[in-house]
């Protein structure tokens, strides 16, 4: 979905809830909207796309087929804009500690980004790119527990999956207890947060770690949240 166009920069938002509304994807709406006017927005729902998952056939790294997929599906889309992309931002609810299939389909298809070579880095081993370009990305999640260490994996995962595709980490927006999001207003302050979170990637910068730890803070007891949680889908009363 093309938002504008012009001589912008270009964002490329992909957003991995099946669920609507989703926490994440207004995390992701919120983040943008901070950004500001000025550029170019590509949000795609992975899930809504007809991508095949890699087969990890290795076609894309043949010397007769260099960078070509042996999948022509709507994948096709989302790499035309990571090729010209100056931002990525990646919002995705957690699953089982980490990123749901939604978004991981994204990763392993990118995989075409990626040339045969093994070259040695300072971390270990990586391949050079096939679309080299500076970008900036942003993870967003939020998940159901209220404990901020829920997040810990899918950040080292992010992390990692940075390092292998060149791209410049610019910061992490993590919500808890997303159990919040239907039942309470008490998460609206935060949606201001991640809009300023927005703006200061805008400006040029990452995203400070005041402001990612503000953002993460959490709005209740952990106690008292579990409780109301549990009651609700127990629909027991408190
Ligand atoms: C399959 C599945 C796995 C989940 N795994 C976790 C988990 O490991 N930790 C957690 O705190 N919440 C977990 N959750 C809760 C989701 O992370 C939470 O509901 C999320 O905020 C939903 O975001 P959304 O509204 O954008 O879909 C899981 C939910 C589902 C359905």
């Amino acid at each position: 979905m093309i938002m504008s166009s012009a001589e912008k920069k270009v964002i490329l938002a992909i957003s991995g809830s099946q669920r609507n509304p989703s926490l994440s994807d207004k995390m992701l709406d919120s983040f943008i909207a901070g950004m500001g006017q000025g550029y170019e927005v590509h949000k795609f729902y992975p899930h809504k796309m007809n991508i095949h998952s890699c087969t990890g056939c290795f076609h894309c790294w043949q010397k007769k087929y260099q960078g070509i997929c042996m999948h022509q599906d709507e994948f096709k889309k989302i790499l035309d804009v990571y090729k010209k992309a100056d931002y990525i931002v990646f919002a995705t609810p957690l699953y089982i500690f980490d990123f749901p299939a939604t978004v991981k389909i994204v990763f392993d298809r990118l995989f075409i980004d990626l040339q045969p070579d093994q070259v040695e880095v300072p971390w270990g081993t990586e391949h050079p790119k096939r679309f080299p370009r500076d970008r900036k990305v942003v993870l967003i999640s939020s998940c159901g527990f209220p404990d901020i260490e829920e997040f810990d994996i899918i950040k080292l995962h992010f992390d990692k999956i940075c390092k292998g595709f060149g791209w410049e980490h610019a910061g992490n927006i993590f919500i808890s207890a997303a159990g919040l999001f239907h039942s309470s207003k008490l998460l609206d302050k935060k949606f201001d947060l991640i809009k300023s979170a927005g703006e200061e990637i805008s400006a040029g910068e990452r995203i400070s770690e005041a402001m990612q730890h503000q953002i993460s803070t959490y709005v209740m007891p952990k106690e008292v949240y579990r409780r109301m949680t549990t009651a609700s889908f127990s629909q027991k009363a408190l």
